[in-house]
């Protein structure tokens, strides 16, 4: 089954083309980051609109790199929450037309289910084509699967997860400030702009350097022992790291260590599909309509920018 994922919850546009047999065929992603900078935070009317203009020439880009002619894609996965509310109406509006003028059928998708899965993405795909990189050579994630322990770090959310199967996912226990995605980013400014200015003066580049390793040290040391103690509650001995901080090397290194000592693996997604990305939506798309889920019909969509994780239905 080929499906297509297109993702516009927020400021990045992502469509990919996942095939159940074949695995990732080709994925594209446009951050808007440039875009919003001027403005100190993303907005919701300038997204949108970025998202309209994105969305044809990724969808053409990924059919180059795949091989594949839109007549081929079997069903089209979207993200229909959470997010802003303009956002995700570009990427649900494209996806229902595109999916009545192909005769196909058009799911919603969450979009923190799509983080949460992606992990399993590299382990479930058996081959790549030709001019996308294999998986990172994670040999260890070819065995991952079901029940886990999920450490969600991005943007919005830090949250520790039991992961009993798709849709089955069980709060163990969230940030309740800023999350840990949304930290870095404050930070990363203050280090650069206001702090200097408060304190009238030029922070030096090893200063600066500095303060930047300590916050990751600190925020890194947290997120690797609850991530291990919660696996250790659990009874569990594996642990899945999904969301955009989990890009980052630090914490990788932490969790690899911390979990070696207790008997824990460690999984990750690919690098490049932490942050927001259409492959994590086309894979998770692809596990419900595999398992006979269907969307609204007949070119009919609605978006949930409010939409709790836990009243999916379980497959
Ligand atoms: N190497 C890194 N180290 C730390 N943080 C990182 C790194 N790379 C990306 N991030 C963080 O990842 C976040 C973006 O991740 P992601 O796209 O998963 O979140 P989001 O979609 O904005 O939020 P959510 O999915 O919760 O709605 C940013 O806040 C960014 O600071
Ligand atoms: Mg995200």
């Amino acid at each position: 089954m080929l499906v297509l994922g297109i993702e516009s919850s927020c400021d990045e546009t992502g469509v990919a083309l996942y095939d159940t047999d074949r695995g990732l065929l080709g994925h594209a992603v446009h951050t808007q980051v440039a875009m919003h900078e001027a403005y100190g935070g993303v907005v919701p009317e300038l997204a949108s609109r970025d998202h309209i203009r994105r969305l044809v020439p990724l969808l053409r880009s990924v059919l180059a790199q795949s091989g594949a002619r839109k007549e081929d894609i079997d069903g089209i996965a979207y993200t229909a929450g959470p997010g802003l509310a303009g956002a995700l109406l570009v990427g649900a509006s494209f996806a229902a037309s595109l999916a009545l003028a192909l005769g196909v059928p058009a799911l919603p998708v969450h979009h923190l289910e799509g983080h949460l899965l992606s992990p399993l993405l590299a382990a479930d795909a058996p081959t790549f084509s030709s001019d996308i990189t294999p998986a990172s050579g994670h040999e260890s994630s070819l065995k991952l699967r079901f029940p886990f322990v999920a450490l969600l770090v991005s943007g919005g959310h830090t949250q520790l997860m039991r992961v009993t199967g798709v849709g089955a996912y069980e709060l163990l226990g969230e940030s309740v400030d800023d999350a840990a995605g949304e930290a870095f980013d404050k930070t990363a400014k203050l280090l650069t702009a206001v702090l200097t200015q408060l304190h009238g003066r030029t922070l030096s580049q090893r200063q600066r350097a500095d303060l930047a390793w300590e916050f990751q040290e600190a925020v890194t040391e947290v997120l690797a022992a609850k991530s291990v103690m919660a696996v250790r509650h659990c009874k569990l001995d594996r642990l899945v790291v999904a969301g955009g901080v989990g890009a980052n090397r630090r914490l990788r290194q932490r969790l690899d260590v911390d979990a070696a000592h207790q008997g824990i693996r460690v999984y990750y997604p690919e690098v490049a599909l932490c942050t927001d990305n259409g492959a994590m939506i086309a894979y998770c798309g692809a596990q419900r309509l595999l398992a006979g889920e269907r969307g609204p019909r007949d070119g009919a969509f609605s978006v949930r920018p409010r939409w709790p994780l836990d009243t999916l239905p379980v497959v």
